[in-house]
């Protein structure tokens, strides 16, 4: 899944409706409060402690942090992860699909990409006792910033992970026992076939123990006759008439959306179709990509293949709206694209702690004038949506166009994200 929860409102934020457990090294600002926790928390080794199959092309990658006290995050929030493949330093993004309750393991529910590069490697070429590298908790599409006591999480194919860490956390603060308090949680996850559901039997474990939690599956057609065979449950995409039936106070909830980009364009419409309160309808989507491919094409061939692979409703989206929260940001690599004419005036770009300065010429980002000086910045989607690159700029002026990938509040504190800044102007970054 994206630093930008693409959220069709803001709404004020105000006290948690999840508790934290007590020993969670909390985030400076109280959980909640519109904050994202500090840059960098989580940049290190972490360990490879398992890798289980979770289906025939999803799985489970469990990680120790190699610093001791656990790491605090918000169900939803993802991590970049750094691999070397093939002698490349190569990033994406995946939502923890662990719960903050248990903060000494970190679990990755990872679905294998055709071609792509690090999920191919997770699934292949990872092993215990493996190091890998990670950056965040970033993300701000978690239920923890947006209290309530009544929700409805919508998902298709990998989207289901943040759903999944919400699901785990509410269960492990006992919030969806039968008490007069707990919280009322529907979840409508699509997918392709019943061999596609990811942790099911958790899931509806949990829903069967847990009163405040309705668990319902849309799947487009039977499993494998190897597998789950027939299905018996609701068949095709998700409507209108289904959505009224699983949630039909849905005007009454808040809403989790989190799928590939055709899956949320139709999400979208279904939700203003049965009267979802836009002001409580937050999205997050991913792109599963191809190596190399220009964001926009990636984005656009995402969500036409997902619509139909990952059982997404129809009318896919062109847009690039979407981060990896799940699955790889294939074609979003470290470098910016650089400008095809680039004009002749260049300003120049240090990288303070580089010992670095390199000349930029006009309208090239500053992304692409660190790898053109050699200085590696963590990136993931280059749009500024996911927040990976988030710098601080230490002297000068930036010009950013970010799609929601930074907030107000860093921005006024000298953070920027190099993929969509040009210089305006000589500057000096602090990388
Ligand atoms: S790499 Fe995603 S915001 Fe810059």
């Amino acid at each position: 899944m994206t630093v930008n929860p693409l959220s069709w409102a803001d709404p004020d934020p105000v006290a948690p409706a999840l508790r934290l457990v007590p020993d969670l090294p909390l985030p400076p600002d109280p959980l909640g409060a519109d904050v994202l926790p500090p840059e960098a928390s989580l940049d290190q080794e972490v360990l490879v402690r398992r890798v289980v199959p979770l289906t025939h092309d999803v799985v489970q990658v469990v990680l120790e942090p190699t610093r001791p006290g656990g790491v605090a995050f918000t169900p939803g929030q993802y991590l970049t992860l750094g691999v070397e493949v093939d002698g490349r330093h190569v990033e994406r993004c995946y939502t923890i699909s662990s719960p903050p309750t248990r903060p000494h393991l970190l679990s990755l529910t990872v679905k294998r990409v055709p071609d792509g590069e690090v999920s191919t490697y997770l699934h292949d070429r990872v092993r215990p006792g493996d190091r890998l590298q990670v950056t965040g908790p970033l993300g701000g599409f978690s239920v923890a910033e947006h209290p309530s006591r009544r929700y409805l999480l919508l998902s298709a194919g990998s989207g289901v992970t943040p759903t999944l860490a919400t699901l785990r956390t509410m269960a492990d603060l006992a919030e969806l026992e039968a008490t007069g308090s707990a919280l009322d949680v529907v979840v409508v996850h699509s997918a392709r076939t019943p061999d596609d559901l990811v942790a099911r039997a958790e899931v509806e474990a949990l829903a069967a123990t847990h009163p405040g939690l309705r668990v319902h599956w849309v799947c487009e057609t039977d499993g494998a006759p190897d597998r789950s065979g027939p299905w018996s449950g609701p068949r095709g995409r998700l409507t209108a008439d289904l959505l009224r039936a699983f949630a039909p106070d849905v005007a009454d909830r808040e809403v989790f959306t989190c799928g590939p980009p055709g899956y949320m364009a139709a999400a979208r419409l279904l939700l203003a179709e049965v009267g979802a309160d836009p002001a409580r309808c937050h999205e997050e989507s991913f792109v599963l990509g191809t190596a190399g491919a220009p964001a926009a094409a990636a984005a656009a061939a995402a969500a036409a293949a997902q619509g139909a692979a990952e059982g997404a409703a129809p009318a896919a989206s062109s847009r690039a709206d979407a981060a990896g929260t799940e699955g790889e940001v294939e074609g979003h690599l470290l470098a910016a694209p650089a400008p095809s004419a680039p004009a002749p005036v260049a300003t120049s770009v240090t990288f303070a702690r580089s010992g670095c300065e390199v000349a930029c010429p006009a309208g090239t980002t500053v992304l692409a004038a660190a790898e053109q000086a050699g200085v590696r910045l963590p990136s993931s989607c280059a749009e500024g949506m996911c927040g990976t690159c988030k710098s601080t700029l230490l002297s000068g002026r930036v010009e950013m166009k970010h799609a929601g990938g930074i907030r107000p509040r860093e921005i006024a504190q000298d953070k920027f994200l190099p993929c969509c800044s040009t210089p305006d102007g000589d500057i000096v970054v602090d990388a």
